[in-house]
């Protein structure tokens, strides 16, 4: 079976993508053969081609880059109790590979796609909607009448926050860069859309509140925003900084958080929240829960085929997407 990727030789600009013959193999002790039916396009990703300065760890090169898709399972390797063949499965992060028609992949990280969603809706929603789970569920039980803070809140995983918080009964107030993603975030449920170039966000964050402050910050802008984030937060509260878009954020003082009201800093990652096959396996009912009971919408709003995968990673780095992007690999 031929089976074609994207394939990077070398770090650096969205051209780097080459769309060749890249042979899959036999799956090994552990392993499923997933054929595609599509793949998440996420702004890690963009870290790991060569964009922002990340720490993540990317294969030597030539590789095939990618953390998140959604297909069937075609092969077992020994071992494999997981999944059967035949079963329709989505998947985050583990081994690199996603930008690719087929792959190998370890079975203890599938999750079993319920009937009602789709191969787009579950590599759109997995990588993405799996961190706004961690985010309000885990790192901040969010509760109904929070006020909480969002960035980026028309961006893939701003929109799965800004729907989820408003099921939960949560009030968002969230940032965007133009106007037109402010409606396109008060249509997801942000209750206080806020165009960063026109208003500040901290003092609308101290009017909704009335000078209390927000239990928690969704930050995953970093460096432009991550300053003000810390003056809109309430006594105690956390600041999740678990992206960094525009760049590294400063460094923190840690004395200066007392300070500020003995308020907590951390860089959560989806990563360690799914270490564990139990947790992707609890995160993921809740997903599919959220998506199929209580109006948690997949908003793709962009779709490219996989050998075209330089167009999408352009639009994201440039911050001309919002909800989604997922791309197909046999278009
Ligand atoms: N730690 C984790 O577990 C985890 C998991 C998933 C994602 N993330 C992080 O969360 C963030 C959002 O990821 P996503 O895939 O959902 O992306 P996204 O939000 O769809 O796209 C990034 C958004 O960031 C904003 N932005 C601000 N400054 C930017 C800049 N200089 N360059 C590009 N974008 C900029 C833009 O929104 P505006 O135009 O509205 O400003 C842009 O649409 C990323 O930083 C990602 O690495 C972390």
């Amino acid at each position: 079976m031929t089976n074609m990727a994207a394939v990077i030789h070398e770090k650096g600009a969205p051209d780097v993508f080459r769309w060749e013959e890249w042979p899959v193999g036999d799956p090994g002790p552990g392993e499923v053969l997933i054929r595609h039916g599509a793949i998440g396009v996420n702004m890690v990703d963009a870290y790991h081609r060569g964009g922002v300065p990340h720490p993540a760890k990317v294969p030597d090169l030539p590789t095939v880059i990618g953390l998140e898709g959604a297909g069937t399972v075609e092969a077992l390797g020994e071992g494999v109790s997981e999944v059967q063949v035949g079963d329709r499965v989505a998947y985050i992060f583990g081994p690199h590979g996603a930008y690719s028609q087929s792959r190998l992949y370890p079975a203890e990280r599938c999750y079993k796609l319920a009937d009602e969603i789709s191969f787009e809706q579950g590599a759109a929603m997995s990588l993405k909607g799996l961190t706004a789970w961690y985010l309000i569920r885990r790192v901040y039980a969010v509760q109904p009448g929070d006020v909480v803070l969002v960035h980026a809140a028309s961006g893939g995983t701003g929109t799965f926050l800004c729907q989820w918080l408003n099921a939960i009964g949560a009030i968002t107030v969230g940032t965007v860069s133009t106007p037109e993603k402010a409606e396109i975030a008060r249509s997801n449920g942000c209750h206080h859309p806020v165009v960063r170039s026109e208003q500040s966000f901290v003092d609308v964050v101290k009017e909704v509140t009335d000078g209390k402050g927000v239990p928690v910050v969704y930050e995953s802008i970093g460096k432009d925003t991550f300053l003000d984030s810390m003056d809109c937060l309430a006594r105690f509260g956390i600041m999740a900084c678990y992206g960094h878009s525009s760049g590294p954020p400063p460094d923190v003082n840690v004395v200066d958080l007392g300070r500020r009201g003995s308020v907590f800093v951390t860089r959560p990652g989806l990563n360690d929240y799914t270490y564990h096959r139990e947790d992707i396996l609890r995160g993921a009912a809740d997903l599919m829960d959220a998506v199929t009971n209580h109006g948690v919408d997949i908003a793709i709003n962009q779709r490219w085929p996989l050998r075209e995968v330089a167009q999408a990673h352009a639009a994201l780095e440039s911050a001309t997407t919002t909800g989604s992007t997922v791309l197909l690999p046999f278009e």
